[in-house]
């Protein structure tokens, strides 16, 4: 089968391998029919995630069809179609059972880091029962390829940690796909102010289309702008989904009092927390890495139309134009890429 492995930093490469085998009585092999990139898969490349050694197939995103099941499998059969969530979960541990499915402790994220992943014909999926799900036939694969990462991350780190709610003020800094898909999941809550705030133009179009009442290009009067929106208190919500030291300062510049910061960005260097002014303003900080345990209900307001992701994509390409689907999504910038789908068969 064809594949896109890691080669090590700066290289990576669409190669033959040969086709993944059961290894596991829970296992399923999946054929895949879509998958994407996501800029985890920027970051693997850039050398930043030691987890993910040469030689492993990249990416964490997909939908396809049951090729094999082992022995042990239970929900899923050969012939089904089906979402991969990009956590693998077994269901049985301590953090399986208080739905922490990221933490598992034989899972968590592993595809496409740890083990193979689906930017390829094929992959193997371990604890096929807990970390696939059922599709329906004639869905929208290409919009449901926005629920193996980026709909559930910007739902459950950004919307349900931070606790939008009616009637509240939210501002999002970061208008990527993450940032885009929890402006989508804020708006099942009514919020009545949403901003998002971003340094690219486009990207700020894009939010303004996708249900922002106000934009904002960060900078010397971003906390001035966002006061005057909000009453003179600040958002009482402010999602991170940047990942930078200056993003989750002015994150704590916009808190108001009673708050909420839910940060979504991965940080890779340590950032200042203010609390020389924070520690009277009663606000809450929430961290969490996806558990994708509201895939469920996410799948039936896409399939049920009151959530449409695939709105998110811009770029389509085969898997054998990977380099230049790469190519277009780490020039996001140029390219105004949001996310790219890769068509697999
Ligand atoms: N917690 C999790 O489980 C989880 C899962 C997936 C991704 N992430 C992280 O979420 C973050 C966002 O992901 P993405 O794919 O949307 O990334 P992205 O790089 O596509 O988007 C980030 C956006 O932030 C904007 N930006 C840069 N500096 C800014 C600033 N100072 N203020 C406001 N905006 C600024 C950029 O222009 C860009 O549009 C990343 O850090 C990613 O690693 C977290
Ligand atoms: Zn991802
Ligand atoms: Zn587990």
């Amino acid at each position: 089968m064809r594949a896109l492995v890691y080669k090590g930093p700066g290289a990576r490469q669409l190669e033959e391998r040969p086709k993944p085998s059961i290894l596991q009585p829970e296992d399923a092999i999946v054929r895949l029919r879509r998958t994407t990139i996501c800029g985890t898969d920027l970051h693997i490349l850039k050398g930043d995630v030691p987890t993910c050694r040469p030689g492993t197939i990249l990416g964490h995103e997909g939908v396809g069809m049951i090729d094999e099941v082992g022995s042990a499998v239970r929900g899923f059969g050969p012939g089904d179609a089906v979402l991969i969530s990009c956590i693998t979960s077994c269901g049985r541990c301590e953090y399986c059972r208080k739905g922490m499915y990221s933490h598992c402790l034989d899972g968590g994220w592993v595809l496409g880091n740890r083990i193979d992943g689906t930017q390829a014909e094929y992959v193997r999926i371990p604890h096929a029962d807990f970390s696939l799900h059922h599709i329906p036939d004639g869905a929208d694969e290409n919009a449901l390829t926005m629920l193996s990462d980026i709909l559930p991350t910007g739902f459950e780190c950004g919307v349900l940690n931070g606790k939008v709610e009616p009637g509240c003020s939210v501002v999002i800094v970061g208008s990527g796909p993450i940032g885009l898909a929890a402006l989508m999941t804020a708006q099942f809550y009514t919020p009545a102010t949403l901003i998002v705030i971003d340094p690219d133009r486009y990207r700020l179009e894009i939010a303004q289309r996708f249900g922002a009442t106000h934009v904002l290009a960060p900078g010397a009067d971003t906390v001035g702008a966002v006061k005057a929106l909000t009453d003179g208190r600040g958002a009482d919500v402010v999602i991170e989904a940047v990942g930078m030291p200056a993003s989750f300062e002015l994150c704590e510049e916009l808190v108001a009092p009673g708050g909420t910061i839910a940060n979504v960005g991965v940080h890779g260097v340590k950032v200042d927390l203010h609390l020389e002014w924070l520690w009277s303003h009663n606000i809450t900080i929430t961290t969490r890495l996806v558990d994708t345990v509201t895939t469920p209900r996410l799948l039936r307001a896409v399939t049920a139309r009151r959530l449409e992701p695939a709105a998110l994509i811009t770029h389509r390409f085969r898997l054998a134009d990977m380099d230049q689907a790469y190519d277009t999504f780490g020039r996001a910038a140029d390219s105004h890429a949001v996310k790219v789908i890769i068509e697999v068969s």
